[in-house]
């Protein structure tokens, strides 16, 4: 297990790679969703025993829609079975459920599950954040908006910052990329300022309690200056 830092208050992941994982195994991207579901639920729970506040996770971003309409329905189900089963998780492990993004897309049922889960579980300790319909830059404009809405005619990076969809949660201190790709794609552009980046090739479904020790370990290693020497 990692010898986990103070210094590591929030972990993020970019859960990427799932499709790939399916593919190279024959089977339809679907497949690669549900496993990589599966290895979500277990890595979120080891960075629980791992005693990290705040675990943020990218499901599904502002520009997945554009995926075929089985694949995202593909997502949906998987996301809405999780929503059936993780309030009885949170409850028992401390954990209050935070969804980042614009809800007002989804149906009535799944928004109402959305925000009767992030309700019962309010006043508990740990965060997860679970990115669903979200992007970094529709977070941003969403804050600025409602500083407008608020009659603010100058605002600060604090304004924005309490604004975000993550306001509860202490800025990322490491952000996780599986799947090989080098880039944010639009996630916590506000936020990943400071945080450290790890890149790794294991595809999201194979992405395991051992590749986060190595990711913690990583983070160690680095020296954090933010902007100072
Ligand atoms: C990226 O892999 C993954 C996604 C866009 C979806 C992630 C969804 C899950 C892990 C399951 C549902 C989530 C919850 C919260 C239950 P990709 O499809 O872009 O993979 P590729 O790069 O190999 O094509």
């Amino acid at each position: 297990m990692a010898d986990k830092t103070k210094a590591l208050r929030h972990i993020a992941f970019i859960m990427d790679g799932n499709g790939r994982w399916a593919k190279k195994r024959l089977m339809p991207r679907e497949y690669g969703h549900k496993v990589g579901a599966e290895t979500f639920k277990n890595i979120v729970k080891y960075c629980r025993t791992l005693d990290i506040e705040a675990v943020t996770v990218y499901a599904f971003s502002t520009e997945n829609w554009k995926r075929p309409e089985r694949e995202v329905n593909a997502i949906m189900a998987l996301f809405s079975d999780y929503l059936d089963v993780a309030i009885k998780d949170m409850m028992k492990e401390n954990v209050r459920i935070v969804f980042l993004g614009d809800k007002s897309v989804f149906p009535n049922n799944l928004r109402k599950k959305m925000e009767q889960t992030e309700d019962e579980s309010k006043n508990n300790k740990y965060i997860l954040n679970v990115g669903i319909n979200y992007g970094g830059r529709d977070e941003i404009v969403n804050a600025v908006n409602l500083c407008i809405k608020e009659g603010m005619t100058k605002i600060t990076e604090d304004d924005i910052t309490e604004r975000l969809y993550t306001k509860a949660s202490p800025m990322p201190d490491l952000i996780v990329r599986t799947g090989g790709e080098y880039r944010i794609s639009n996630f916590l552009m506000w936020q990943s300022a400071y945080s450290e980046l790890y890149f790794t090739d294991v595809l999201w479904p194979d992405f395991s309690s051992e590749d986060v020790d190595r990711a913690i370990e990583v983070f160690n290693s680095r020296n954090r200056r933010y902007g100072g020497v």
